[in-house]
């Protein structure tokens, strides 16, 4: 970049990434799993961008975990161990990921025979040996088989089907990361694990070897990072963090906000953004507006973001305000580009470049 920027010099609305917090968010979660057994394989979905899985890996995370395809797609240059935590159904995307275990070493989840005899028949004509995880429904009522009987029946499904490899467990307890009280969430996210652990034990005393037990979000890395038995945990939001996580994980810091301008001020209590439903989501609540006393973020509208309150008396047109969004991986999605800031100065822009990739 040219002559120094400011974040107030950007045109808007504007995602902007706090260089620091990140760093200190990514080395926050590796001290922790510095002291653990299990390993931390970060969730890409919610940041989306190959700078940002690079510092994760160079502090230490095994490999990266994506929810889609395409993700992994835009991601594997950098990270050469993927989880694609979901399952991969349909003839174009089978083509696909054949296509990318040249370029990365993937591992997919299954939770029906159907899963396992497309897998094996596109690994198998492609030469390739796909590595494969049983996914586990651990409480939260998605994706996963629903018992131990269940996940050992397909896992001996999966050990004998040419280019496939049997490798472990996935059980995502997504019912426990947002609890906000700390010792329900505790006793969620534990009842959820000892159900997964026993799966692996189960399996395993059925002469199956698992080696690989893989869950976790950022509301539980602490707890299922330190449950025995579990060796994988795929927290995400960590890293950039958003307004819903704030309260939950306060050890990790607010890195990620939606620059905004003032463009009316219709009424002396209110202040209208020209970011709306296309910059920021609504998905887990209204944005928080930085730094403003006594004004909210009220609603949002396609293209605008109504502030109220008595502090709106203050915002003139032409003014920024920041919101941190509810929630980042939906807000980050909406992107192409992070500006990255040292302080208020502009020093980078990095690419989105799995946004969008839903498929
Ligand atoms: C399979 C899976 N693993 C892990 C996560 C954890 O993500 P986060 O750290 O954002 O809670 C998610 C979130 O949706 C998920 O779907």
């Amino acid at each position: 970049m040219g002559a120094k920027l400011s974040k107030y010099d950007l045109d808007t609305p504007a995602l902007v990434l706090d260089a620091r917090a990140l760093r200190n968010n990514i080395e926050q979660m590796a001290r922790f799993f510095s002291g653990q057994r299990a390993k931390l394989r970060p969730h890409a979905k919610t940041h989306k961008c190959p700078q940002i899985a690079r510092l994760q890996l160079e502090a230490g995370a095994i490999g990266i975990t994506c929810a889609k395809l395409g993700e992994a797609e835009a991601l594997a240059d950098v990270a050469s161990d993927i989880l694609i935590a979901n399952q991969v159904v349909g003839a174009q995307k089978l083509a696909r990921l054949v296509a990318l275990r040249r370029r990365a070493d993937v591992m997919v989840a299954v939770d029906c025979r159907e899963h396992v005899d497309a897998l094996s028949q596109a690994a198998w004509a492609a030469g390739a040996t796909l590595r494969v995880l049983v996914e586990v429904d651990v409480g939260m009522g998605r994706c996963g088989v629903a018992s131990a009987e269940e996940a050992l029946e397909l896992a001996r499904i999966v050990s004998r089907a040419p280019g496939l490899r049997f490798c472990g467990l996935q059980g995502y307890e997504g019912h426990a990361v947002m609890i906000p009280d700390p010792g329900k969430r505790r006793e969620t996210a534990e009842a959820a694990m000892a159900y997964l652990v026993g799966v692996r034990r189960y399996i395993e005393g059925h002469g199956l070897p698992v080696e690989i037990v893989s869950g976790g979000g950022t509301g539980t890395y602490n707890i299922t990072g330190a449950y025995p038995g579990v060796d994988e945990v795929q927290a995400g939001s960590y890293a950039t963090m958003d307004a819903k996580y704030a309260g939950i994980v306060p050890e990790f810091q607010p890195a990620l906000t939606v620059l905004c301008t003032v463009i009316s001020r219709p009424a002396a209590d209110r202040a209208i953004l020209d970011a709306g439903l296309k910059a920021v989501t609504s998905e887990f609540g209204m944005p928080l507006v930085v730094g403003l006393e006594e004004v909210q973020c009220r609603r949002l509208a396609e293209e605008h973001a109504i502030l109220e309150g008595p502090g709106a008396s203050k915002l003139r047109v032409g003014d920024k305000v920041e919101l941190i969004p509810s929630h980042g991986c939906t807000t980050i999605n909406l992107h192409e580009r992070y500006y990255v800031l040292e302080g208020e100065t502009v020093v980078d822009e990095w690419p989105i470049a799995a946004r969008g990739r839903c498929q």
